[in-house]
């Protein structure tokens, strides 16, 4: 394949995928997503609207129930089947909980050095760049004496990005890296992850509740809505005018925007309905402020705004927390 042809091809390429847990809970329904090589890709939306389910589809740990996921032009099942193990080295995620995915009773040293005995990595090679990236995330070497209760958060969480670096991978699932850290820390670790996107080329698919990273870090967000992307837009026209009723919801309670989008905040009525019976025509309608008769029976399709814009509503840009 020539350059051309391998940039044409996106990285991740995710159509129609449909998860359904249990026989009836519809986790992900109908999602199109589609990552390019070195892209940073934010994931948002409310508790329980699928965001980890995704991502769990992605790295390969859930199954997706219908629709295609490929990996740099492939079949992930395919992978899965015929090189798991070169799959796995592929895509690494980041844990929302860093400290409980480390081992209690195993050293860092041993946790880190799991993945290159399970892979089979040439042990000096994969050894010596275990020492440039502990260095590289301003590990002192002493860490890898020490048990995931004696280090703090912050560290524990560039324990876990250090052992998805050793195997150098070709994308990085982050589900809300840097959830309970203090906000200087928080900051240190984005810091650390965009540089390493600039090292090592890396993607990123970047799930946070923390709208304020999502805009400093990512270049294109998905918004998902009750196992749905309803709005996926450059990071930067979104936040500057959100198309989406939802996103516009979203996005409203964003407090360090600016003052003046918080005076307009936008507070949805009533519960986040369940995906086991989600509701008819548009899922959002039953809490949509600009809702119209026609939304409660048509299903509105994922129609493209712009280059780049994609939205799952009827009346894009009818609510603006601006006006
Ligand atoms: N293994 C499972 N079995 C049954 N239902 C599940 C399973 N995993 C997730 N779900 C359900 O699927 C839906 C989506 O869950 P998911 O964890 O993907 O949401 P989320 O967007 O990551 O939420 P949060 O922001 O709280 O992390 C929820 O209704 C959840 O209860
Ligand atoms: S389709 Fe209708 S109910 Fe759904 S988000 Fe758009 S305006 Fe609101
Ligand atoms: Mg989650």
């Amino acid at each position: 394949m020539n350059a051309t042809a391998v940039a044409s091809v996106p990285l991740v390429d995710m159509q129609g995928v449909s998860v359904v847990f249990g026989g009836s809970v519809r986790a992900l329904d109908d999602v199109t997503l589609s990552i390019n090589q070195g892209e940073i890709v934010g994931l948002v939306g409310e508790s329980g609207s699928g965001k980890t389910t995704l991502c769990r589809v992605l790295v390969g740990l859930t199954a997706a129930t219908s629709g295609t996921v490929k990996l740099g032009g492939r079949a992930l099942s395919d992978l899965l089947a015929h090189e798991p193990l070169a799959f796995r080295r592929r895509v690494q995620m980041l844990l929302q909980d860093a400290v409980a995915s480390l081992s209690p009773r195993m050293t860092l040293g041993k946790t880190l050095h799991e993945p290159i005995a399970i892979h089979d990595l040439p042990r000096k090679e994969a050894t010596d760049r275990l020492q440039a990236i502990l260095k590289r995330l301003g590990l002192p070497a002493d860490v890898l004496a020490k048990f995931p209760h004696q280090i703090s958060g912050g560290q524990a969480r560039r324990v876990g990005v250090a052992r998805a670096l050793v195997m150098q991978p070709q994308i990085i699932v982050a589900d809300e890296p840097t959830a309970g850290l203090d906000v200087s820390v928080q900051g240190e670790l984005l810091n650390l992850l965009l540089d390493l996107q600039q090292e090592f080329g890396l993607t990123y698919l970047l799930v946070s509740h923390n709208l304020n990273v999502i805009r400093r870090v990512t270049g294109r967000t998905a918004v998902m809505y009750l196992g749905q992307i309803v709005e996926e837009a450059p990071t930067r026209a979104l936040f500057d005018k959100p198309a989406h009723p939802y996103s516009a919801a979203l996005l409203s309670t964003n407090p360090a925007i600016d003052p003046e989008r918080r005076s307009r905040r936008i507070v949805l009525k009533g519960e986040i309905p369940s995906v086991v019976n989600p509701p008819s025509g548009c899922r959002f309608h039953t809490r949509c402020p600009v809702a119209q008769p026609r939304c409660s029976s048509d299903v509105p399709a994922l129609a493209q705004l712009s280059p780049g814009r994609q939205v799952r509503c009827h009346f894009p840009f009818s609510l603006d927390p601006q006006r």
